[in-house]
């Protein structure tokens, strides 16, 4: 067993943190509807964050930026969802948009993961979004391990270029992700999933 030198890390080699592996091995994303209160207090925040911050980057960019919605951001957030489904959707009923402005409510905390790629001679803007789904990724692993359920989502309004622009998105950004997080109300089922063995080969 071997100690690594890095000054930041207590990590011995092949040692085997089952912990983790089990983790990764179990996750399960909770739904975002079945969230409720407590979420993450302001320290467990700030290690979510880490956690999303610490990701592999190609040529140390840090093409990523995140926006947290806690309290009455979400709703302030919601209304404004809303009012843009509204523009789009003008048959829409009361009900609909009374859900439109509630997506954020769904959980105590949403973090907006934000693509922030740069135009770089080295690093393909590809691998620059791949590592903004790296951090999205580790967020959720980091909750789940603090005992939250999480869930990575889209929906239509990642994609709206009026939701985009008042989020403050610059031309070049993305939604990687709106992240949910709250206590878990039940605990989730395992789901199907594709099968490992046919999508491994060895060349
Ligand atoms: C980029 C991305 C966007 C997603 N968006 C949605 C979504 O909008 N709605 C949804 O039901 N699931 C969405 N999912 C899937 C869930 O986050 C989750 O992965 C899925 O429910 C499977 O659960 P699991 O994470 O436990 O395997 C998305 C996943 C990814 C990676």
């Amino acid at each position: 067993m071997t100690e690594t030198n890095s000054s930041e890390s207590s990590i011995t080699t092949n040692q085997t943190d089952s912990g983790t592996v089990n983790l990764l091995l179990s996750r399960r994303s909770s739904t975002a509807a079945d969230m409720v209160a407590p979420g993450p207090d302001a320290a467990q925040l700030q290690t979510i964050l880490a956690a999303g911050h610490r990701v592999p980057d190609h040529g140390k960019i840090g093409p990523w930026r995140f926006v947290i919605f806690e309290g009455e951001a979400r709703t302030k957030f919601g209304q404004m969802v809303a009012a843009i489904f509204a523009v789009k959707n003008p048959e829409a009923s009361e009900k609909l948009l009374e859900f439109e402005s509630q997506r954020f409510n769904r959980a105590p905390l949403v973090i907006a993961v934000i693509s922030s790629p740069v135009d770089h001679p080295k690093v393909p803007q590809w691998e620059q979004l791949l590592s903004a789904g790296a951090c999205c990724q580790n967020m959720l692993v980091a909750a789940t391990a603090m005992g939250f359920g999480a869930q990575w989502l889209t929906e239509w309004y990642a994609y709206d270029d009026d939701v985009n622009n008042a989020l403050n998105l610059n031309a070049n950004e993305k939604i990687a992700g709106f992240l949910y997080f709250g206590s878990r109300t039940k605990p989730a089922d395992e789901r199907v999933r594709p099968d490992l063995a046919e999508r491994v080969r060895h060349f």
